[in-house]
């Protein structure tokens, strides 16, 4: 369901934070701001901090801090609609209406999954007993399945009929718009009647992560069949392709004690595998992979191997499915098979040994794109590297953790012989277009940010973040759009070096650019990354003013023009750039000079940028 920005906006502003979190933790007023112990860790003198006036909270001790939704995301595990929607009631505002669940609607889901199950077994004993249906048998034990395995995979035979299964489930009572509403029978157009969906077909019961089965995948095995290799189930009340995983019921205790999970393509590697003694494998059978259904896998763990068909449909799938899952802050990894051939005709061909061999031969998907760019000749011309590295550079800026960004590109770097700067740079750019995406899709619920790792941050010094540009975030924060357009007429913001502080800046300008109204409340809520929420709430939340500390000035300014400040912030960060260009310009000019290359262009460049440094200096 999606909550009108508005409503949410209503919300906000009737809620007062203090009040909110004053019934979870016991406060005292001190100065403008209110503190007590903290919530989220142990410690003996208060460091949780909330302030009134701009409705956030901040811990100094454990570094948790944000608005009054995360708040209740965090404190109770709620997600951001159910915090909403407490608050929401709280303040006596109406929402609209959830599509309603009621008796009615369980009991249509729990009618279509006695159906599923009754089918289930219908198709079992049709492969099992039937005449017809032993064709089907031969077929799965010629590809290596024991009948062990097609028990418990509950494999079957739809019979090669336009009404054998209709005509059996009427015997069984269930009604005709049920068949249809569960995808097993279709209407004739002519509004005559119905036919079987499956017809002729080998069957693969699709389950529930509980085991329950909610739809079907069914492969043709007739020669006659002028129809698709795989057909599947439509989506039904009870099963929504993209947030299904084909073998999740099997696998998930495997994937819990390996620690680790297997992602195929097709039902039979998913059967072969597990058949082999691999079995903590998924499948994301019947649709493109998706990140419902990474989501669903995260649950299990953290990190995912990637075993596609070695053709081109599965080296595309690789890709797309390796960036998916970077953006949920998973692990990925590749392991590519020899060409042609599918984790399922490997194993049957050369055995379960050489299947583990290139599971151990995996890479991480960097090093895998890093591979293919490569075998690709991508590096063997200059401007054929830039782009290669570009792309790698992409990849990179999915990860969602920023250390582990960090040390890729630091791999990055060493492995290709560029300067980090550069790749930093690169990785700003693509993390500023990333969440300008990210924003397109905010319509999409966002997952519950209180999932996200929690550890202590260095108070103070937020990430890292240079003081110049902390300093100009939080003027910026804290004066709104005349602020921002201030600043943004002044420098460029690829003067933040800092991806973090440029992630934030990005969301302010986007509000700027549309015109729209925001404060750093909102800002909190726009930022999909927790740890960027909490630098926000730490830098509106300051224990220490701006660095400077005006006080210091003799006699204190009532007012410092924030102007001022900013200018302040902005002409150290172009005196940094500066710094860095020139040594940088140094650099490539005495590689040249080795070369014996003329070097009267590097030296134009770096009195030009040092009477600019100058310049600077003067104001
Ligand atoms: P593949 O074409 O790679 O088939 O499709 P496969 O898994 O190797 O099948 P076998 O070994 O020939 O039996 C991979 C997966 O894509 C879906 C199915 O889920 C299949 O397992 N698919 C494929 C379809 O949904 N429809 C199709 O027509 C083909
Ligand atoms: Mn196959």
């Amino acid at each position: 369901m999606r909550i009108p920005d508005s409503t949410i906006d209503d919300i906000r502003n009737a809620t007062d934070i203090v009040d909110v979190i004053g019934a979870y933790v016991r406060m005292k007023k001190r100065g403008k701001n209110f503190i007590g112990l903290c919530p989220f860790h142990q410690e003996k003198t208060p460091s949780f901090t909330v302030s009134a006036e701009k409705q956030m909270f901040h811990c100094f001790g454990c570094g948790v801090g944000g608005n009054v939704f995360t708040f209740l995301m965090e404190h109770d595990k709620l997600s951001f609609i159910e915090a909403v929607r407490m608050l929401a009631e709280r303040a006596g505002i109406r929402l609209p209406e959830e599509g309603r669940d009621d008796r009615e609607e369980i009991t249509e889901q729990e009618k279509l999954l006695a159906l599923c199950r009754a089918a289930a077994i219908r198709f079992h004993d049709n492969l099992m007993t039937s005449v017809e249906g032993a064709l089907a048998l031969e077929y799965f034990r010629h590809r290596g399945l024991t009948d062990a395995t097609i028990a418990s995979f509950g494999l079957g035979y739809a019979m090669n009929s336009w009404d054998d299964f209709f005509s059996f489930a009427r015997r069984e009572g269930f009604d005709p718009a049920l068949l249809e509403k569960g995808g097993l029978v279709v209407r004739r157009e002519d509004g005559s009647g119905y036919y079987d969906r499956f017809r002729g077909r080998a069957m693969f019961p699709i389950t529930s992560p509980a085991g329950r089965t909610i739809a079907f995948g069914a492969r043709k095995v007739r020669e006659d069949d002028q129809l698709a290799k795989y057909i599947n189930s439509p989506e039904t009340p009870i099963y929504n392709k993209s947030r299904v995983l084909y073998g999740l019921s099997h696998a998930k205790d495997a994937i819990r004690d390996k620690e680790y999970a297997l992602l195929v393509e097709g039902y039979m590697d998913l059967i072969t595998l597990h058949q082999a003694g691999f079995q903590n494998v998924v499948a994301s059978s019947g649709t493109a992979l998706t990140t419902e259904q990474i989501q669903l896998l995260g649950r299990y763990t953290k990190r995912i191997t990637l075993v596609y068909d070695a053709d081109s449909a599965g080296s595309k799938a690789t890709l797309r499915g390796g960036d998916l899952i970077l953006e949920q802050d998973i692990d990925v990894r590749v392991a590519p098979l020899p060409a042609g051939e599918d984790p399922d005709s490997l194993i049957r061909k050369q055995g379960a040994k050489a299947f583990q061999e290139k599971l151990d031969a995996a890479t991480s998907f960097l090093e895998f794109r890093a591979a293919q760019l490569q075998a690709s000749g991508a590096f063997s011309t200059p401007e054929g590297k830039a782009q290669a590295i570009r792309a790698l550079v992409e990849t990179v800026g999915r990860m969602r953790d920023e250390l582990k960004r960090t040390f890729f590109i630091k791999r990055l770097a060493e492995q290709y012989d560029v300067y980090e700067s550069v790749l930093f740079r690169e990785l700003e750019g693509v993390l500023g277009r990333q969440q300008t995406a990210a924003r397109a899709e905010r319509s999409t619920p966002r997952p519950a940010a209180a999932e996200s790792q929690r550890q202590p941050l260095p108070t103070g010094q937020p990430q890292g973040i240079p003081p110049a540009e902390r300093d100009l975030l939080k003027l910026m924060l804290e004066h709104g759009s005349a602020m921002v357009r201030y600043v943004r007429g002044e420098i460029d913001p690829v003067l933040f070096t800092s991806p973090t502080a440029r992630a934030i800046l990005d969301v302010m300008l986007r509000h700027d650019e549309a015109g729209e109204y925001w404060d750093a409340g909102m800002i909190v809520d726009d930022l999909d990354d927790a740890t960027l929420k909490r630098i926000v709430t730490e830098l509106m939340i300051s224990r220490y003013e701006i660095s400077r500390g005006w006080q210091e000035m003799g006699s204190e300014p009532a007012q410092p023009d924030p102007r001022i400040m900013a200018d302040d912030c902005i002409a150290k960060m172009q005196l940094r750039s500066l710094d860095e260009r020139i040594a940088e310009t140094y650099r490539l000019m005495r590689d040249s000079e080795l070369r014996g290359e003329d070097i009267t262009g590097f030296k134009q460049e770096i009195l030009r940028m040092q009477r600019a440094r100058k310049e600077v200096l003067s104001r």
